[in-house]
């Protein structure tokens, strides 16, 4: 190797390789012509002299997008705030309409029409049919409870039987409201003039209802063991009578001999709606076989007979 080659030495630092001011361990910063100066922490000048690290970068870019994002956030927040009060608005619009609806259910108009249960029957039943009967006048007073057009509920020959078991089973039928629970017979306390009794063995057909008469309902649950005996009393006594239009609109699997609770339901649905057609068809249960005139009855073959019917209280007459 010749002498005059040029040798690198790690010693002889080469142009550019060594920067202008190079810091040291603590923090002084030589510059070129030996002299040292104190750089100051954080100063403006270390700034612009050190080079920005990732970390630093991201932050400041971040800021810098929180910053233009200002606008937006506000904006949204405001759309949040007008969103909570329109779903406040509108919750509070569905509960005046709850209300409404309330007001509506009470506004009921009660009927002048005089409902009669006839509990003169009594002796006539045994314990299990009485307790059916019971059954059955607990529902009408139900149903009378929530009617929009609630009858003046009369019992009338109320005692015996029936009454030992609504003491037994229901003692809470001594505080029963807008009902006339009697001892007396119907005919004690209602003008013979204004009576109808209501019997499926009537040859009258009941067209319109009169609310200014009394109908008249026999209190019984008797399998048709005593046939035609309503119709029979109604006569004796010489007071009006009549049946229920059934045969004009419906066609009955069985008789249409119906219980208690199906007569007096039947006509709170006609007072409401003053259509017999609507009134059967609302309140008679499929099993009856219940059918418009004119159509078939595909269900009849499922149709329970009378008197597998019968174990409903409800059903039972
Ligand atoms: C189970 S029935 C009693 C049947 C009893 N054998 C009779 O002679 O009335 C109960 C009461 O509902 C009334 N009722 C039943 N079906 C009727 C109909 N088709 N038309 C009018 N009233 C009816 C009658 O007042 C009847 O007394």
């Amino acid at each position: 190797m010749s002498s005059e080659m040029p040798t690198e030495s790690p010693e002889v630092p080469t142009e550019n390789t060594v920067p202008a001011e190079v810091p040291d361990v603590e923090g002084k910063v030589k510059s070129n012509d030996g002299q040292v100066e104190r750089q100051e922490a954080g100063s403006g000048k270390a700034q612009c002299l050190e080079p920005m690290s990732k970390r630093q970068r991201k932050k400041l870019l971040k800021q810098k997008q929180w910053e233009e994002q200002k606008d937006l956030r506000r904006q949204k927040r405001k759309e949040k705030r007008q969103k909570r009060k329109l779903e406040r608005q509108s919750k509070l619009d569905s509960n005046n309409e709850g209300n409404d609806r309330k007001r509506m259910r009470k506004e009921v108009v009660p009927s002048t029409l005089r409902l009669i249960v006839d509990c003169s029957f009594d002796d006539l039943m045994v314990l299990k049919d009485v307790k059916k009967l019971h059954k059955q006048i607990q529902r009408c007073y139900a149903e009378n409870r929530k009617a929009f057009h609630p009858v003046q509920f009369y019992l009338t020959s109320h005692g015996g039987q029936l009454k030992n078991n609504m003491n037994e089973n229901d003692k809470g039928w001594v505080n029963w409201k807008d009902i006339q629970i009697k001892t007396e017979h119907y005919s004690e306390l209602i003008k013979k003039e204004d009576l109808v009794y209501l019997t499926s063995d009537s040859p009258d057909v009941l067209g319109e209802l009169d609310e200014k008469k009394a109908y008249v309902i026999g209190g019984l649950v008797d399998h048709n063991h005593h046939k035609g005996i309503t119709y029979k009393k109604a006569v004796e006594l010489g007071i009006g009578h009549a049946q229920l239009p059934l045969g004009n609109f419906v066609k009955m699997n069985s008789r249409k001999v119906l219980a208690v609770n199906h007569v007096f339901e039947i006509i709170l649905a006609y007072l409401e709606k003053r259509d017999w057609k609507e009134a059967f068809f609302s309140v008679l249960p499929q099993r009856k076989g219940a059918v418009p005139l004119g159509e078939t009855n595909d269900a009849s073959r499922h149709v329970l007979s009378e008197k597998e019917d019968g174990d409903n209280d409800l059903d039972s007459n």
